[in-house]
């Protein structure tokens, strides 16, 4: 199956899923199930939080894969740039990227992906570490977003 019609029936299955639940914790884990279940290449699939009490660093939310970093500042690493910036990063090379975090000398590739509620406050990223060079293109990137925005962008219940 291609790369597209994985992120298709992904999204279809988020949907079904998380149709019946506003509970943000309860979407991210899911969302992190289902993609890192899809995709073997996914070695790192989780979120990290906007802290409510730091609104400038972000905190460890669910995930699938070995430890993460437990706290993210803005402007730090591949997620920190994300956040900070509000554009989703892909890169190629984490030790090409200036002040990768690295939370597992595995990771090697990329994909993070701001994630804003329906009033288009920035509450956390979402990413994606794979073991492969990279391994992540504009079509992740396009599919990524739209999950977010479908799942996390017309939230009904705002995590403030
Ligand atoms: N890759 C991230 C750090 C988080 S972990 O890899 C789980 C970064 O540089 O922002």
């Amino acid at each position: 199956m291609s790369k597209e019609h994985i992120y298709i029936d992904i999204a279809e299955q988020i949907k079904v899923v998380t149709a019946e639940e506003n509970n943000i914790i309860a979407r991210m884990a899911t969302v992190s199930c289902l993609l890192s279940e899809a995709f073997p290449d996914f070695f790192w699939t989780g979120f990290y939080l906007v802290d409510e009490e730091k609104p400038d660093e972000l905190v460890i939310g669910p995930y699938q894969g070995s430890l993460g970093c437990l706290r993210i500042a803005f402007g730090r690493g591949v997620c920190g740039a994300a956040a900070a910036s509000g554009q989703t990063q892909l890169v190629d090379n984490v030790h090409d990227f200036p002040g990768h975090i690295a939370c597992d000398n595995r990771s090697l590739s990329e994909i993070v992906v701001p994630v804003f509620n329906q009033a288009q406050a920035l509450i956390a990223v979402l990413d994606i570490d794979s073991e492969k060079p990279a391994n992540f293109d504009q079509t992740d990137r396009r599919y990524l977003e739209q999950i977010m925005a479908d799942v996390f962008g017309r939230c009904t219940i705002d995590p403030d």
